[in-house]
């Protein structure tokens, strides 16, 4: 088994950029589906997730490749299999929202119920709504959804709560329903509006992206483009917090302050100097961090994302701290892999009591999700002695090269044994 081996207690220095959004990339790739033509999307970010989603709509017949480690190029001119494969559904929630996009080109989808981090109750039903107000027949049998429409038609669409998944899916699929689809309570995330600025590039009619009301006007048909994806808001949260937890000072470039804001200004609650450039910001640290309370909500708000690493700092943070998840319940399955490591977190339901220790020792740890990866990595870094974390599958998911990134920056930090991919065939 692949294990990251951290030897905490390194401050981190210097300059590091960060890739491309997971998140954005994953939705745009779903969203290249509706165009006839090719279609090559910029600095994406070489990690597992984009790579489920290229052999995802390889499956669908479609063609899709890497080009180098950065670029993706799609054409979709042709859409060969409306039905996606349960094995690679199943391991990525993001990949459900091809369903939207080939029922709109081919008349009939059928794909399995999700899968994806193991985070709480994930249902899709604000998606399948979505489907149905837009003329869609759907029936869920046997695990799968199938939806068939000769003909979609625009729609007002109410989500009962602001998802960012659902309104990027309904939004998609809507570009090519006749006439004018009307999504509120809509999702205000970055990677809304990027999926949105993607489309409009492609010849969609969209205006609102960013609120909580987006109008859709339908299109005949979409063109293939040349895109660059938006920065990794999460990755530039995750690598200002580690900078934060080990006293360091570093530069992050490509990154959009303003996606930014929850984490910056609570980074600047514990202490941590934030100064944010036009498209770079500087963290810098020179004390234990602060006790501060979190609670996780849509964005603007505090993104869930960001909990579990935030979290793990807050346990070195000098007082007491309050965490409320509001939007994934299990996202607390960090909190006993925290406390071998010597925190001292209460958690009852969706809050965790955070009682800042003066220092976490390192362990032998697993990560259960991506975010968690994330959060015994930060917490290894200040940990005293060395830390074992493995699940770096879930880490692979989503984070490019985190590893390096980190080395770069002066973490004492090393990657051994049988990467997971290649475990998994021996076992
Ligand atoms: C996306 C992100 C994920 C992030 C999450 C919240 C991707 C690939 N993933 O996930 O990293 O943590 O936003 O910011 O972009 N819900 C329903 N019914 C639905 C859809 C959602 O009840 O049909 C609920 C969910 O259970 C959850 C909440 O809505 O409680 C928010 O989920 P959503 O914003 O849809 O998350 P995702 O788009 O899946």
């Amino acid at each position: 088994m692949e294990k990251i081996y951290i030897v905490g207690g390194k401050r981190l220095l210097g300059d590091v950029r960060v890739s491309g959004s997971k998140n954005g990339t994953l939705a745009i790739m779903a969203g290249a589906l509706l165009a006839k033509g090719t279609t090559i999307l910029e600095d994406t970010p070489c990690i597992g997730d984009i790579q489920t989603m290229v052999e995802m709509l390889q499956q669908l017949g479609v063609h899709a490749r890497m080009l180098g480690k950065n670029r993706v190029e799609i054409d979709a001119t042709e859409i060969k299999n409306c039905e996606a494969p349960y094995d690679l559904v199943k391991k990525m929630r993001a990949s459900f929202c091809v369903t939207g996009p080939i029922l709109a080109r081919c008349g009939y989808a059928r794909v399995p119920m999700p899968g994806g981090c193991d985070i709480g109750a994930r249902p899709v039903d604000f998606h399948v709504k979505g489907l149905q107000a837009l003329g869609a027949t759907v029936n869920i049998e046997h695990g799968y959804v199938e939806a068939e429409a000769d003909k979609l038609h625009g729609a007002p669409v109410y989500l009962d709560f602001p998802s960012a998944g659902a309104t990027q899916h309904i939004m998609t699929v809507a570009c090519l329903a006749e006439g004018i689809t009307r999504i509120e309570n809509a999702a205000l995330e970055p990677e809304v509006v990027g999926l949105a600025n993607f489309l409009i590039a492609m010849g969609a009619k969209i205006s609102g992206a960013g609120t909580g009301t987006i109008e859709i006007e339908g299109v005949k048909e979409l063109r293939g483009i040349n895109y660059k994806v938006i920065p990794d808001r999460m990755e530039a949260g995750t690598l200002a917090i580690a900078a934060g937890i080990t006293r360091g000072e570093i530069v992050l470039s490509n990154v959009t302050s303003e996606h930014c804001t929850a984490v910056f200004q609570k980074l600047q609650e514990t202490g941590i100097h934030v100064f944010q450039g036009p498209d770079f910001v500087s963290i810098k640290a020179d004390a234990r961090p602060l006790a501060t309370d979190v609670k996780t909500m849509p964005h603007p708000g505090f993104p869930t994302d960001m909990q579990q690493p935030f979290s793990a700092m807050l346990a070195v943070a000098d007082g007491t701290s309050v965490v409320s998840e509001n939007v994934y319940e299990r996202r607390f399955r960090y909190v006993a892999e925290l406390q071998r490591m010597g925190a001292e977190i209460v958690q009852e339901g969706r809050t965790a009591i955070i009682k800042g220790v003066p220092k976490l020792t390192g362990a032998e740890v697993t990560a259960s999700d991506l975010r968690a990866g994330a959060a015994l990595i930060v917490a290894g870094l200040a940990a005293e002695g060395r830390s074992e974390i493995s699940g770096l599958e879930h880490v692979d998911r989503g984070y490019e090269d985190i590893m390096g990134k980190l080395a770069s920056l002066g973490a004492d930090i090393v990657r051994m044994g049988i990467p997971p991919e290649a475990a998994v065939k021996l076992a």
